[in-house]
């Protein structure tokens, strides 16, 4: 029999200590981007998936405030009491739903990590649309989770009737993110009822990805939560407040859900750091109306400037849009160009089984816009 080193020496590509779990996905596509980023200097950057305006200095001074006052230590794994009250408070006041539970997750994606840890089983089906956020199908895989990708091309909508013709008997979860990444599309009070029924109907859990929720548009957010009360959701500080290093994040939805995931966040991330927690309850008196009127006129300036040359739907949300690349292009061949120029955007094939469009941020200042939009106007008008 081989030692593991002597396998390690046979194989060099994979080291013999690490689990088959890990082989179920890789890095390649994101860690691409960020070599190609390595080599720009200065690069008008329209890639980046947080906002460009810094931690309101409220939040920072209580986050500091909790420091020197000595709130270092481990939180309850639920959170610190007033921030959970606090979230406990708003979200009664939003569902009074008679079994709907809260607790402060480490950031969105720990909370992602333990709704997947928690429901899924090995084989089980989880349904979310195709171009979907980078952390899903591996998560996913992490469990041993099949990923069923519904391709939403070329709008991009949640389409209730591609959701229902997706489910088979393995089916254990409905994914969504509304308004999602990379698309920035935000789905109708109309599809988000419809899906939200279609999982009641099957008994199929929903797991709802909010964390654009507060970068609406042009109507009032909506959650699938409002028609469907098992939903569990997911939401945090990272977008709303810039806060993407604090890890900050919470889950609420049926009791039981909620304590099966408190108990693997016991034995893994343990809690949200607490000073990050502090600064996240003082973030929930704080007014986004300006920021989120900021990142409108963003939006606007960018849909305005690549309308007429590329092929996209209006962002109702988030802060990305998902152009189609021009003249029949790939859209990593395309993204190659682009970085060429000095201009850093995200191939589309990194979110998607597809590799014909790429997705900008416009999460950075108007300058940097407008120098953006300059370059994809000259590069479409060169590629056609
Ligand atoms: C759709 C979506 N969900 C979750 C996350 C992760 O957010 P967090 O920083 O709270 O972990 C992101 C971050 O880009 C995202 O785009």
């Amino acid at each position: 029999m081989l030692t593991h080193a002597k396998q390690r020496l046979k194989n060099p590509i994979m080291h013999a200590w690490i689990a088959d779990r890990t082989k179920t996905f890789d890095s390649s596509g994101i860690r691409k981007v960020f070599d190609l980023a390595a080599k720009l200097t200065d690069p008008i950057n329209l890639s980046i998936g947080q906002p460009d305006f810094d931690v309101p200095v409220e939040i920072q001074d209580a986050a500091i405030a909790a420091i020197r006052g000595g709130k270092n230590a481990y939180s309850p794994t639920q959170g610190i009491a007033p921030l959970r009250e606090a979230l406990r408070a708003q979200i009664d006041a939003q569902y009074s739903h008679a079994d709907r539970d809260v607790f402060v997750s480490s950031g969105t994606s720990g909370g992602l990590m333990l709704a997947m840890m928690a429901m899924v089983n090995p084989g089980d089906e989880v349904i979310f649309l195709d171009p979907y956020f980078v952390m899903y199908p591996a998560l996913l895989k992490m469990c041993g989770g099949v990923p069923v990708a519904v391709d939403s091309y070329p709008d991009f909508q949640l389409d209730p009737d591609k959701i229902a013709a997706a489910i088979t008997p393995k089916t254990k979860m409905i994914l969504v993110n509304s308004p999602a990444n990379p698309t920035g599309v935000s789905a109708t009070a109309e599809q988000l009822e419809a899906v939200a029924k279609l999982a009641a109907k099957h008994e199929i859990a929903l797991v709802s990805d909010e964390i654009y929720s507060r970068f609406q548009y042009d109507a009032p957010f909506v959650s699938p939560a409002s028609f469907n009360d098992q939903t569990i959701v997911i939401d945090g500080f990272s977008k709303s407040h810039a806060m993407t290093g604090w890890r900050v994040g919470y889950v609420h939805g049926p009791s039981e859900i909620m304590a099966t995931m408190l108990k693997i966040q016991q034995y893994s991330f343990v809690c949200s750091p607490q000073p990050s927690q502090w600064g996240a309850l003082r973030a929930m008196d704080i007014d986004l109306q300006s920021y989120i009127d900021d990142y409108r006129v963003k939006r606007d300036m960018i849909a305005e400037g690549l309308s007429g040359r590329y092929e996209f739907t209006l962002p109702g949300g988030a802060f990305y849009l998902f152009a189609k690349a021009p003249g029949g292009m790939g859209g990593e061949a395309f993204v190659k160009r682009a970085i060429e120029r000095g201009l850093l955007i995200i191939p589309g094939n990194i979110f998607s089984d597809r590799d014909t469009h790429f997705r900008i941020s416009f999460a950075a200042s108007n300058e940097t816009l407008k120098k953006g939009i300059k370059m994809l106007q000259d590069l479409h008008d060169e590629l056609t």
